[in-house]
């Protein structure tokens, strides 16, 4: 190891790379994984027997604060599969091998063994609390994405001549409603595809159908940077509100009461892919038509409390990790506020860029999740994402649909990745302006 390195960097690096080789010195610490203190979660691993060949390495080494970002870990813009919070990969690193005693690891576990069913127990009543979600709501983590639930909805909700509303505020509403017209009759109520997706629409314009079984919004809408700051109410009392959170999921408070069914992809928020939550109204269950495929049945699912065939276990374990980490933070108020925060010293950078930066959407509606720009000279657009990827930023090429750049900075994106990326737009535009 070269002597220049300091003790630290050496420690940390041979940490990384899970050396334990012959050297001559042996330092032991026991690898505390300090989480939030939310419950009985804090994991105290054994000691792990580092090895180092400075005779300085004796002194004790921290492990990272749960914040903090190691230096080998870029700043990731994704838009999903997206950051995760550092401090829970640290603790499913802790665990992943022998889960709290257990002998084995949560990938080797029986679904219906008494330690996964702790687990998903968990990760439900964590995420209820979070969201406050009532009692004559069911919670289900099911597998094949949001894009499954664009078929679920109708078949779940209504006979094939059925009408169902839906308001297209960007690409994910757009493909619901597609796939809707399988399963029963969609009215496209609203659309902002003349104006590329850029507005909501104001609610007391629309022409709902006194019948609809549901209206269907996206909440947010991740490739355009669309999102809604309040819900339409359906006009038809029976019919309820359907919303894709997928990409706002957990990251403000939500009143859950007002919606019929809240679904959503793990892999933004909360998660890994293979992971999908499903928020339902109770009531709402059971009236699926007769031919929908028994995976695509919300009260087969409801009645075996999301445990009918193999769950995507790994991946809800991974959801109620995050859980934990958004109730440390001290719930979704908190998380919400954190999130303003990032957002506004983005927009305030592109606004602020004299034009150099430009972001389409509409200001009220600008999302808090993903911020779509572009460059006024559209030709540097590749020099800036690979100037940012060099500077360990990465991931911020918009959606081939719509090109320029696209900022994800969902709950796990710390601020310090949002104020690293505006001093770099800063740094780029006086070199290019
Ligand atoms: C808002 C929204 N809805 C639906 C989807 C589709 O999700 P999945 O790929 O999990 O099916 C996405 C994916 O990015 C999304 O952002």
């Amino acid at each position: 190891m070269a002597a220049s390195m300091s003790t630290v960097a050496t420690l940390r690096a041979t940490f990384h790379h899970r050396h334990l080789s012959s050297s001559t010195h042996v330092a032991s610490f026991p690898t505390t994984v300090s989480l939030p203190s939310t419950t009985t979660n804090a994991v105290t691993a054994k000691p792990m027997f580092i090895s180092c060949n400075s005779a300085a390495a004796t002194a004790p080494v921290q492990a990272p604060p749960p914040s903090s970002i190691s230096s080998d870990r870029v700043f990731n813009f994704a838009a999903g599969p997206a950051t995760l919070p550092e401090n829970v990969l640290r603790k499913a690193q802790a665990e992943l091998v022998n889960w709290r005693g257990s002998g084995m690891s949560v990938m080797e576990m029986s679904h219906r063994g008494k330690e996964f069913l702790s687990i998903v127990q968990k990760a439900e009543s964590d995420l209820r609390d979070l969201l406050g979600i009532p009692d004559d709501y069911a919670v289900l983590f099911l597998q094949g994405g949001a894009t499954t639930q664009f078929s679920a909805v109708p078949l779940n909700l209504c006979s094939p001549d059925d009408a169902a509303d839906f308001i297209v505020t960007g690409s994910w509403g757009d493909k619901a409603y597609k796939e809707a017209g399988k399963y029963c009759k969609p009215n496209l109520i609203w659309t902002g595809k003349s104006e590329k997706y850029t507005q909501i629409p104001s609610f007391d314009d629309l022409e709902q159908n006194p019948n609809a079984r549901y209206l269907h919004i996206c909440a947010n809408e991740t490739i355009h940077g669309v999102e809604f700051k309040n819900y339409p109410t359906p006009k038809n009392n029976s019919g309820v509100l359907v919303a894709d959170m997928s990409s706002n999921f957990c990251s403000k408070p939500v009143d859950v009461s007002k919606f019929g069914i809240i679904y959503a992809g793990a892999q933004k928020n909360v998660g890994p892919s293979g992971v999908t939550i499903v928020i339902i109204r109770r009531d709402l269950i059971g009236n699926a038509t007769e031919s929908t495929p028994v995976m695509l049945d919300y009260k087969i699912h409801a009645d075996n409390n999301s445990l009918y065939n193999t769950p995507p276990c790994y991946g809800i374990y991974m959801c109620g990790l995050v859980f934990e980490d958004l109730q440390s933070q001290g719930g979704l108020g908190e998380v919400e506020k954190k999130n303003k925060k990032k957002a506004e010293v983005l927009y305030e950078a592109i606004d602020g860029s004299n034009g150099f930066y430009r972001c389409p959407v509409e200001k009220p509606v600008r999302s808090l999740m993903n911020v779509p720009f572009t460059l006024a000279e559209t030709p540097l657009e590749a020099e800036f994402i690979k100037e940012a990827a060099s500077e360990k930023m990465v991931q911020l090429k918009g959606h081939r649909s719509v090109g320029g750049m696209r900022a994800s900075i969902y709950n796990a994106m710390p601020l310090a990745g949002v104020e690293k990326l505006v001093a770099f737009m800063k740094d780029f535009q006086a070199r290019h302006a």
